[in-house]
């Protein structure tokens, strides 16, 4: 039977991924750098355990031969300490490797591992949480409505608190402001560069452009040059996005950034299973020909973001698990898997696609 080893097992998001590989009666190892907390997590769900850091990449490829599993997990975030160690183990141990990050940087790092894991037989797959699944397999929708498109506008509408390794994160990444893609290429932009309304399906909502690992994945997926991610946040949010660009040098230093992570460290856990139940999260795409009228618009609405996460990155590793066909390699969610991998996701509802282009001009983003 194929087996996962789940990292960052004991963190929110992975004691979720966790209990639901057990619930779907998947063979699973639990591992972390802390060798209490998983044995403690051991002892909780009688599954096996393994404890190793992440610093030297010997240990962590002795650790994943010794586990002898099929596939690693990967759910210790901020990714940007882990992904890499975690993809240059499972390289050289012949693992494949899934993760739920959405950072760009990490996402463009993994993939500079694709010919590495390519000879060795292995398929890496970054960002298989909700960001990116939905709206990467979004884009490829709407690529497939529209071949010719060469800018895609992707947006999400979920008013959802993050958890506590969420917000760590973000500080981590504190200083990069925003990025978006044209012409290919990843283009460093400063924070809420853009504003847009946006008819996410529930109304129209003013939405800037943010950092998500879309930005890299849909334009892997699709070919198409020029993608922008917008989320849509209420006017304070969007006040201090702006602000943010004045003090970005400020809060990257590191006594701020420490300062930020202890008042991190206040926050509670991560949503509750109650609030996880009831959110629900509005997704839009669109696709264009710049300077022509064609453009075709697309929506998807999901369960809670962190619902959507553990049931996504699960159903991943089950896939890659199961199914010998999927190519070796970097690949995005919906390049692994499929545009409609995200309809298989437990309570997603879509496409729902617009059978006319909006009337009069494509709505154009304003400078914020
Ligand atoms: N793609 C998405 O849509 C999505 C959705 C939800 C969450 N996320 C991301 O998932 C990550 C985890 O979120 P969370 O809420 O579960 O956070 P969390 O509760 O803080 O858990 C983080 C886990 O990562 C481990 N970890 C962190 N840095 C590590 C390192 N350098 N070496 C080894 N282990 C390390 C932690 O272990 P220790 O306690 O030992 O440090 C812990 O087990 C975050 O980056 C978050 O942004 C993404």
């Amino acid at each position: 039977m194929s087996s996962v080893l789940v990292y960052g097992s004991y963190g929110f998001v992975g004691s979720l991924v966790a209990r639901e590989t057990i619930e779907r009666d998947l063979e699973v190892v639990l591992a972390g750098r802390d060798g209490a907390r998983v044995a403690e997590q051991v002892d909780d769900l009688g599954r096996p355990g393994r404890r190793f850091a992440l610093d030297d990449p010997d240990v962590v490829t002795a650790a994943l031969e010794g586990a002898g599993v099929d596939c690693v997990l990967n759910c210790a975030g901020p990714f940007s300490n882990t992904a890499e160690p975690l993809v240059e183990g499972c390289v050289r141990s012949g693992t494949d490797y899934v993760d739920i990050t959405g950072e760009i940087p990490v996402i463009e790092r993994v993939r500079e591992w694709d010919q590495r894991a390519t000879e060795a037989g292995v398929t890496l797959v970054p960002a298989a949480g909700f960001s990116a699944v939905p709206l990467d397999c979004l884009a490829a929708h709407l690529s497939d409505r529209l071949p010719e498109a060469t800018a895609l506008a992707l947006g999400v509408d979920s008013r959802r608190p993050p958890s506590i390794g969420t917000v760590r994160t973000a500080i981590e990444g504190i200083e990069d402001g925003g990025a978006v893609r044209r012409e290919g290429r990843l283009e460093y932009v400063p924070a809420a560069w853009r504003t847009r309304r946006i008819d996410f399906g529930r109304g129209t909502r003013s939405a800037v452009t943010v950092p998500m690992g879309e930005v890299s994945t849909a334009h892997y997926t699709t070919g198409v040059p020029d993608v922008a991610a917008y989320a849509a946040v209420p006017q304070p949010a969007r006040l201090a996005l702006r602000l943010h660009r004045y003090l970005a040098p400020l809060l990257a230093t590191t006594p701020v950034r420490a300062g930020l992570k202890r008042l991190a460290g206040l926050v509670r856990d991560g949503p509750s299973s109650w609030s996880r139940k009831r959110a629900t999260a509005y997704l839009w795409g669109e696709a264009r020909v710049e300077h022509t009228d064609a453009r075709v618009v697309s929506r998807l609405r999901t369960p809670d973001p962190y619902v959507v996460t553990v049931d996504a990155a699960v159903t991943a590793t089950e896939r890659l698990l199961a199914d010998g066909r999927i190519e070796d390699g970097f690949r995005t969610p919906a390049g692994a898997f499929g545009s409609g991998f995200v309809l298989d996701l437990e309570g997603v509802a879509g496409f729902f696609d617009e059978s006319t282009p909006e009337s009069g001009a494509p709505e154009v983003d304003v400078p914020s």
